[in-house]
């Protein structure tokens, strides 16, 4: 018999569990997954561009080679010599010491917060950011120092100088100075240099989040952060989009004491990183295939984009404003201060059968945060014509 007057025990969960949000990219997934949705949502690389029948033959080859490739195993010195010569590639200096295997970008992004960050410090970050960011950070529950981005340039170099004149003292600052997730711009020259002057002058340290810096499409490189300081700058680099992202294989370029402490903080999450995965991929890079494979995503996301940029000057109303992405997957685009991107969206998927994802989905506080009225869209995964008739059914609903 129950006892009357002992109350029924109920789940108690921890704290920050209650500042989860929904995610807004996860429910998208599902609108966009519908029949007949033309998608510009989403940030996924073109499968058809996905290296299958070589990293196939990699895999397979592995697997027959080594047995050992199925066991645990420590990180792979041919895959971190081959991520140095990545590297080098793009005017960073490093040795394979320094190289820290993760399971994708995003472990790498949540190990170096959970590194840096004591409870109750403080963070700084721009306003509209990648979500993933945000969520790792709804964790650790630190004070959000936000600053702002310029469309053409960048993070606004000045906002964080000042923030750090007043006293703000975070125990970093992350940023995607290449092809912006989900701005779609790329920091200047100039305010990198700035940027890692300011970070030296104050000890702050710099996470680069640096998953696009393979998919620039015009001019000279640009070289990223970490080479123009190895002492303040994190680096953050990511096979998903250059190979595929159910690889789920990124890195971080580290000194090798931050790498030491790193590991024990990565095998609590997941012990390693895939010793199949890892052997499978350096034996992909071994056959030297991974420069063709990047002049084929350049060339092919080159195209839409410019359909993309084609598309939005031939059909969006004169007061609308958008990004010019030299590098990544996305197009920032600013409407009327008026809009709410949320109900355009429910009436763009009803009535038009198209998708994009909402300015507010990026917002570092709350739902909107000054982007109510700005979309992201992607140009990976579509066609010249799909983009062309999703920029059109967009455009007739201003
Ligand atoms: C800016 C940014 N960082 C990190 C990630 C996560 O990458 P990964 O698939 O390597 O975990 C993404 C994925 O879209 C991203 O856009």
């Amino acid at each position: 018999m129950n006892n009357l007057l002992t109350p029924e025990p109920t789940l108690v969960l921890a704290e920050w569990t209650h500042h989860i949000r929904r995610s807004a990219l996860r429910q998208l997934v599902a609108v966009v997954a519908q029949p007949g949705i033309t998608s510009l949502a989403g940030g996924l690389p073109d499968p058809a561009l996905f290296p299958a029948a070589e990293y196939a033959a990699a895999l397979s080859e592995v697997i027959a080679r080594d047995p050992q490739s199925l066991q645990y195993r420590p990180p792979l010195r041919r895959l971190q010599e081959h991520i140095v010569d990545m590297m080098a590639i793009r005017g960073v200096r490093c040795a394979p010491e320094e190289i820290f295997i993760t399971t994708g970008a995003q472990q790498a992004l949540q190990v170096l917060a959970q590194l840096l960050l004591d409870p109750g410090g403080q963070v700084m970050i721009e306003k509209t950011i990648y979500s993933g960011m945000r969520q790792v950070l709804t964790s650790l529950n630190p004070q959000l120092i936000g600053v702002d981005s310029d469309l053409r340039e960048g993070l606004d170099i000045e906002g964080a100088a000042a923030a750090l004149t007043a006293g703000a003292r975070p125990a970093f600052l992350y940023t995607i100075p290449t092809g912006h997730n989900p701005l779609g711009v790329t920091m200047s020259a100039e305010r990198r240099r700035r940027l890692v002057a300011l970070a030296g002058a104050y000890g702050v340290p710099l996470i680069e989040d640096d998953p696009y810096g393979f998919l620039q499409y015009d001019g000279e490189p640009i070289r990223p952060l970490r080479a123009l300081d190895d002492a303040w700058v994190l680096y953050v680099g990511s096979f998903s989009k250059i190979l595929a992202p159910a690889l789920r294989l990124g890195w971080i370029v580290a000194p090798p004491v931050l790498v030491e402490k790193l590991t024990v903080i990565k095998e609590s999450i997941d012990l390693e990183t895939s010793a199949l995965t890892q052997r499978a991929v350096a034996a992909y890079l071994d056959t030297g295939h991974l420069p063709q494979q990047i002049a084929r995503l350049q060339d092919t996301y080159r195209l839409r984009r410019d359909a993309l940029l084609g598309a939005l000057a031939r059909h969006m109303p004169a007061d609308v404003r958008w990004t010019r992405p030299d590098a990544g997957m996305f197009v920032w685009v600013e409407l009327d201060a008026s809009a709410d991107t949320w109900l355009l969206l429910d009436r763009a998927v009803a009535e038009k059968q198209v998708a994009f994802v909402p300015g507010g989905a990026f917002a570092l506080h709350g739902e909107d945060n000054g982007a109510r009225n700005c979309l992201r869209l992607s140009f990976a995964s579509s066609t010249p014509e799909q983009i062309e008739h999703a920029v059109a059914a967009i455009a007739s609903l201003l």
